[in-house]
């Protein structure tokens, strides 16, 4: 089972969804770590109800992109994870550590890339009368919601959908895809 670490910034949802199906002593990996650049982040509350182990590395505490980016990479390899799953973790991070993690590090992103790359992805489907939308989980690589794609669910758009009515159709997905190809790109 191959450890994983998980940075998130917010909610934590999409960890919760990779945590139940990693409860699975079948599945391929196990989460060592969940990281998160916001000290109050509610999935960190997640993880430690969980028993897993959790960091919190603040941005502020560092004065350059590249000392923050090796204080996040010095916690994953305490924790000994070989993978990294973003989740939700809002921060961009820079070049050189996203080179070194390449091939091993996934995010999840809710649109159908290469569609709404950034944020506000709901909205700007929704202003565009799209007839769907979607989630696409994909490898980091250094431009921002730019690799390759490994998974994508789609779901309908309707009429009378808001941000937040079309945001909670797609998490569901989300929260189905996330996990399910994880498990895909490790068996290869
Ligand atoms: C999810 O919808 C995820 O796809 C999105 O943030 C949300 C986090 O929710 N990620 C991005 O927008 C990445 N740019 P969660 O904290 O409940 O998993």
């Amino acid at each position: 089972r191959v450890p994983i670490a998980v940075f998130l910034s917010g909610r934590g949802s999409n960890f919760a969804a990779l945590a139940e199906a990693a409860e699975d002593p079948a599945y391929p990996a196990r989460i060592v770590l969940v990281l998160s650049d916001k000290v109050d982040a509610k999935g960190l509350d997640l993880a430690r109800a969980k028993g897993i182990a959790t960091a919190a590395v603040a941005r502020r505490d560092y004065d350059s992109r590249d000392a923050f980016d090796s204080a996040l990479e010095a916690k994953v390899h305490e924790a000994g994870a070989q993978l990294i799953c973003l989740a939700g973790f809002m921060r961009i991070l820079g070049r050189p550590f996203v080179e070194r993690w390449e091939g091993r590090m996934l995010n999840i992103h809710p649109s159908l890339l290469p569609a709404y790359r950034g944020l506000d992805t709901h909205a700007r489907a929704l202003a565009d009368g799209v007839a769907e939308h979607g989630v696409t989980v994909h490898l980091v690589t250094p431009e921002l919601d730019d690799g390759p794609a490994l998974a994508q669910a789609r779901v309908p758009v309707r009429p009378d959908d808001t941000p937040d009515t079309l945001a909670q159709r797609v998490l569901v997905e989300e929260h189905k895809l996330y996990p399910a190809a994880l498990a895909a790109y490790l068996a290869g």
